[in-house]
């Protein structure tokens, strides 16, 4: 059973009729010219595993060329090797890094990436098509979309996990790396199979001790056994790092960016950590934001801050990401302040300024990975910078594993938004992945959070969408639809009503939080002062954090425009300037995001604002009750252990979707003192 949680999407389940097929697949594995734990390797391990679980098929791996007589054989390894041992390729493919070619026609299969982590890759692609009875004929070639495709784990040195909900960190535990490698090296093989190709490991609120020598250690452990999945390690950082008492490091007294001794601090500190780690991925950095200090603690800008660590990564091939999640408190007195411009109005000036190995790395809208935002201006706004998007897998603001959320719908409004930057086509996913403004460098961050618990995350569904981060960091116009179905036959088998439950359930699922948390682009309504869980709506207003809502008795909604309001509008390229500042092409899914307009105002679909809020709260609720009758029908023909461990949940769902819909709607119908026209809110 623990199987079932553990290994995810990559059970290697058997499939039905099985034995059908077995005559027709590989009896030989050719993992070619592969060095003990090199991913060629594991490779060959993997098909060994798959054919085995999946099939039955007993299989002998080598890994030389050879001679196996006439019996169908799987090749994997570099396009460079099998060429040398096999000839060149018919059809070459066009390859780039990590890309690779998967043909399955003919007695040999082929499975050659462009390096080995790219054949490793095919060798999950193979075994994700057989493990869900696909042994139909393919030959394509398949590249990433990004070469930045990392997870970011917000964990803790004393081993909690900041907005984490599945237990402890995997990696650390009381000040140190733990002993035990074994979970690291499962997350790895599971990141390796969604083509994530690295893993910052610990919290962007980043403790100094991280670099003792004890710890740089152990970093170099964590390294050791994700690298043969392909896998680099990556660490946030601490900006004050060199005024810390930090085991076998200096102290000194400023950590000002252009002291020369601060960059010989950090020039030493990350030489250290490359000759345990000589493929580390580089560097996260949250600086000068929700009280973390930064360049701007001593007048410099943030790109002085960043340079000084893409300066030393620079001889070792390292990266900075550079979070874009800048920001102070704000006074909400004044009209015209605005957490949401706090980005534009850090970075624009700044672009043009970060060195070649620096990533922006922004968050998906302008606050805080809410319910619903708007693409962040942003990411239209630097166009000399390398930019990554960066979305959150660990629900935090969406029901903390309490409540299923399947979240590729959401990533999509963002992703697939045109930003029409010079008024041409400017989709945010041809921005990160560097189309757009002719960038080598971008990609995806994916703030994942797993811990210690058996379903890695908390729950098992919201693996659907660590399965699907993957996905869209490879292929960002990936389908929702299309992922689901295949988690889900990877996960639960291929029982086909099993799968259409599944889909029809999760992309049901979003819309519903949004209606029943905070609809019309009001933000998610949830608790912000201390749990991020649960209705709070008053605590959307009177805090110094900038996520605001302005409701009064008769009006609600941030005035974002740019002759009232605060100007925010006018951080997008024209054509949406226009569109967003202006209250009647403003859609009414993000209405209250950007006009401060009575309860009364009549919305498109011809509904007042306070009516549409009664009505979605409810229709969201009614929604969430439907998930328990839609998870019950899957009883019997899924495992029961997983049947009731997410029944339980649905259940909680249900009635905390009612809780929400009677905090919120009570709590504008006090405010406003507007019936409702159904007389389901107040006293009647
Ligand atoms: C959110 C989250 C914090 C986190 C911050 C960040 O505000 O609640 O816990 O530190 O984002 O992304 O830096």
């Amino acid at each position: 059973a623990a199987e079932n949680g553990l290994a995810g999407w990559l059970r290697y389940a058997p499939i039905p009729g099985a034995e059908r097929y077995r005559a027709q697949l590989p009896s030989h594995i050719v993992a070619l010219n592969a060095t003990a734990t090199s991913p060629v390797y594991v490779a060959g391990q993997e098909l060994e595993k798959g054919l085995q679980g999946i099939f039955g098929k007993q299989c002998t791996v080598h890994h030389a060329h050879g001679h196996w007589g006439a019996a169908p054989q799987v090749v994997v390894g570099t396009v460079d090797e099998y060429t040398k041992a096999y000839g060149a390729l018919a059809d070459a493919p066009e390859l780039i890094e990590d890309g690779f070619w998967l043909s399955t026609k003919g007695q040999t299969v082929q499975i050659l990436g462009q390096n080995e982590r790219g054949a490793l890759y095919g060798a999950f692609e193979y075994l994700s098509m057989l493990a869900q009875g696909n042994v139909t004929e393919v030959a394509y070639a398949t590249n990433p979309a990004a070469p930045v495709r990392w997870t970011n784990e917000w964990n803790n040195m004393d081993g909690s996990i900041e907005r984490g909900y599945a237990g402890a960190s995997i990696f650390f535990a009381n000040g140190v790396v733990v002993a035990n490698m074994t979970r690291a090296a499962e997350y790895a093989r599971l990141l390796s199979s969604i083509r994530i190709n690295a893993v910052v490991i610990n919290n962007v609120n980043a403790n100094a001790t991280l670099l003792s020598t004890q710890n740089i250690e152990g970093i170099g452990r964590v390294a050791d056994v994700m690298r043969p999945y392909g896998i680099q390690v990556g660490i946030s950082l601490y900006f004050a790092s060199p005024t810390s008492a930090v085991q076998g490091q200096q102290n000194l007294t400023t950590f000002d960016p252009l002291d020369p001794s601060v960059v010989t601090w950090w020039t030493n500190v990350t030489e250290k950590i490359y000759e345990r780690v000589p493929d580390m991925a580089g560097y996260l950095v949250k600086a000068n934001s929700e009280g973390q200090p930064g360049p701007i603690t001593y007048n410099r800008t943030l790109a002085e801050g960043a340079n000084l660590f893409a300066k030393a990564l620079q001889p070792h091939g390292g990266l900075v990401l550079f979070r874009a999640f800048v920001y102070n408190p704000i006074n909400e007195s004044v009209w015209k302040n605005d957490r949401a411009n706090a980005a534009v109005d850090f970075f624009q000036p700044l672009d043009g300024e970060f060195d070649d190995n620096v990533v922006i790395q922004i968050k998906y809208g302008p606050i805080d990975f809410q319910v619903r935002e708007p693409a962040s201006p942003l990411f239209a706004a630097i166009p000399k910078s390398n930019v990554a998007i960066e979305l959150q897998i660990t629900p935090e603001y969406l029901g903390q594993q309490c409540h299923h959320v399947y979240l590729p719908p959401l990533w999509k409004t963002v992703l697939d938004f045109d930003l029409r930057k010079d008024n041409e086509s400017s989709l945010v996913r041809d921005i990160i992945t560097g189309k757009r403004f002719n960038k080598k460098l971008g990609g995806s961050a994916g703030v994942v959070n797993v811990g210690t618990n058996q379903t890695w995350l908390g729950s098992h569904l919201s693996m659907s969408n660590l399965y699907a981060y993957g996905r869209l960091a490879w292929n960002p116009s990936d389908d929702s639809t299309v992922m689901l179905q295949d988690w889900t036959r990877l996960t639960f088998g291929l029982n086909p009503s099993v799968i259409d439950t599944m889909v029809q359930f999760s992309l049901e699922t979003w819309p519903a939080y949004e209606n029943y948390s905070g609809n019309l682009g009001i933000q998610t309504l949830t608790d912000i002062l201390y749990t991020h869980f649960g209705p709070n709506p008053q605590s959307q207003d009177n805090n110094t954090w900038g996520q605001w809502t302005r409701a009064d008795g008769t009006q609600i909604g941030m005035d974002r425009t740019i002759g009232n309001g605060t100007g925010f509008s006018g951080q997008y390229p024209p054509e949406i300037a226009a569109m967003y500042d202006n209250l009647a092409s403003t859609p009414d899914n993000l209405l209250l995001w950007f006009h401060h307009v009575n309860y009364t105002t009549v919305l498109k679909n011809g509904a007042t604002v306070i009516q549409d809020f009664y009505d979605q709260h409810y229709a969201g609720a009614a929604t969430a009750q439907t998930f328990v009758g839609m998870w019950q029908s899957l009883q019997g023909k899924i495992d029961t252990e997983r049947f009731t461990d997410q029944l339980f949940r649905q259940v909680f769902q249900a009635g905390h979707s009612i809780v929400w819909r009677d905090a919120i709607v009570n709590f504008y119908h006090n405010l406003s003192g507007i019936p409702d026209e159904a007389k389901r809110v107040g006293s009647h």
